[in-house]
């Protein structure tokens, strides 16, 4: 008998503040047995790693099931033929949003991107800038058209976080929705977990 496929989601990190997001969202996918990630860094994200987080840039590699060089233009994600459920870019630098708004694709992360779009797959941008300029908000605004979701990592109050962390796991619970996945104690509105307090 032949199983099912899995279900693969690309996975893109560029040079915005965030790394850690990124990294969440690589271990998050390793608890679902059906999932695969498919990874590719960028010089900016490469930085990024390692100027915030405590991992390195090969901690990072391993935690997908597959990573690919962001020079490889001819990677498999580079193709719509590779089937995937979509593309996740986390964190999304304004860099690497213009370049898909435009369509500009010259390297392996923005061509994925393109790709995505133009197979009408779900692309989840967890974009950070702060504030944002009327470029990045047209790019956002050019996009969302296009039918990206963006998703900015902005702070959630009413799961009453108590440390960063969960305030992190909250994002990554809401980039795993797009892509039909619940993640262990996600905090939904108006469910028993998360109840409003009379005023
Ligand atoms: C520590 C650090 C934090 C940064 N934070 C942001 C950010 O939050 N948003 C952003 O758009 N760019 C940020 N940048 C700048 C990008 O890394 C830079 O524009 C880079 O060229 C993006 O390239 P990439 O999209 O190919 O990764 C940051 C850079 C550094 C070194």
């Amino acid at each position: 008998m032949i199983g099912q496929p899995a279900k693969r989601i690309v996975i893109g990190m560029s040079g915005a503040s965030g790394a850690i997001l990124g990294i969440e969202l690589l271990q998050a996918l390793q608890l679902y047995p059906g999932c695969e990630s498919h990874l590719v860094i960028s010089q900016g994200a490469e930085k990024t790693i390692l100027q915030e987080t405590k991992y390195t840039l090969q901690d990072v590699v391993e935690m997908a099931d597959v990573a690919y060089p962001i020079e490889n233009i001819g990677a498999s994600i580079a193709s719509g033929t590779f089937k995937a459920e979509g593309m996740v870019i986390v964190p999304c630098s304004m860099k690497t949003l213009a370049g898909i708004a435009c369509g500009y694709s010259d390297n392996l992360l923005l061509r994925a991107a393109d790709v995505t779009i133009k197979e009408k797959r779900k692309l989840v941008l967890v974009a950070r800038e702060s504030p944002l300029s009327p470029i990045h908000l047209k790019n956002m605004c050019a996009l969302a058209d296009y039918g990206a979701t963006i998703l900015p990592p902005m702070l959630t109050y009413y799961n009453k976080p108590i440390s960063i962390e969960e305030m992190n796991r909250h994002i990554i619970g809401k980039i795993l929705s797009c892509f039909g996945m619940e993640l262990a104690g996600f905090k939904r509105w108006g469910e028993p977990s998360c109840t409003m307090h009379s005023l």
